[in-house]
């Protein structure tokens, strides 16, 4: 086991600030790497803190449980925390520093300046989840502007999530860069996700669905050649429909760089991405090639 003490834990903006600079760290500092997250954090999270550490010296983990992008009728309440097992899955990950905030500190109820995501945003997770990437955006680029790291990394699960922060990060011309990391996955193939602790036994095992029907709609269009977007979208919803109690969201065949909808699969730009209900947990994964 680590020692989690060897992580610097900071409440504030202004402690962390104090710190990095105190460490001679200048703004946007070469050496520093952020990866943001809501916390509860899993393999997939570490991989993400194992990649920026591999990059940088000085790893930065915020954890935030972001009330900005969650809907009125989302799961913020009962949104899974647990800062002990994180600081630990941080320190063995390789993590220096961890910004653990307050919510008033960073959404204070008289906040009013949002980032506006534009386009992107209206697409897949946007069309159910109204106001969800604008909070994204707001929260990330508050972050980038407290920790100002020249790297951010994020995972390639939140695919969406990811294109529209490389949109911001060019758009709004912050200077750092951003590097996705694969998405992890358990034993079966289900994409990890702090909210897969929602799921019922049976749901659980029913949701494997998601990535073996997303698996073979990618071994489809690279080793058979199917170009046909709408066909590789409805192998997805087959296999979901056919084995799981699961309510489809989106099953949606898109270009990766900007998220519109294909005809006809675009070698090397090409994403399928889903979202499934299991009861009240909202599961989402994809494939790109
Ligand atoms: O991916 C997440 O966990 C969150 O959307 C993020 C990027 C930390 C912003 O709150």
């Amino acid at each position: 086991m680590t020692d989690v003490d060897s992580i610097k834990v900071h409440r504030s903006a202004e402690a962390l600030r104090a710190s990095l600079r105190a460490d001679g760290y200048v703004g946007w500092d070469e050496r520093l790497a952020l990866v943001p997250t809501m916390g509860f954090l899993h393999a997939g999270h570490a991989a993400l803190i194992r990649h920026a550490a591999s990059r940088k010296p000085r790893v930065v983990v915020s954890i935030f449980v972001n009330p900005l992008q969650f809907g009125p009728n989302e799961d913020l309440e009962r949104y899974p925390r647990d800062l002990e097992h994180d600081l630990q899955v941080c320190a063995e990950a390789g993590a220096t520093d961890v910004f653990y905030p307050e919510v008033a500190d960073l959404t204070p109820s008289d906040i009013e300046i949002a980032v506006e995501p534009g386009r992107l945003a209206n697409r897949l997770c946007g069309l159910t989840r109204p106001g969800h990437f604008r909070g994204v955006c707001t929260i990330v680029n508050k972050l980038f502007n407290i920790v100002e790291p020249s790297l951010a990394v994020f995972g390639w699960k939140d695919a969406q999530q990811q294109i529209i922060l490389r949109k911001m990060v060019k758009d709004l011309n912050i200077p750092l860069t951003i590097e996705g990391v694969e998405i992890v996955r358990e034993a079966d193939g289900l994409a990890l996700s702090s909210r897969n602790t929602y799921l019922t036994a049976e749901q659980r095992a029913e949701a494997v669905n998601l990535s073996l029907g997303l698996n073979e709609a990618r071994e489809l269009a690279v080793t058979e050649g199917e170009s046909d977007a709408h066909q590789l979208c409805d192998v997805v919803c087959g296999m979901i429909e056919d084995n799981t109690s699961g309510v489809i969201d989106y099953v949606k065949c898109v270009r990766l760089d900007n998220l519109e909808e294909l005809d006809e699969v675009e070698p090397g730009n090409t994403m399928i991405a889903a979202a499934v209900r299991f009861g009240t947990t909202r599961l989402i994964d994809n494939v790109r090639f």
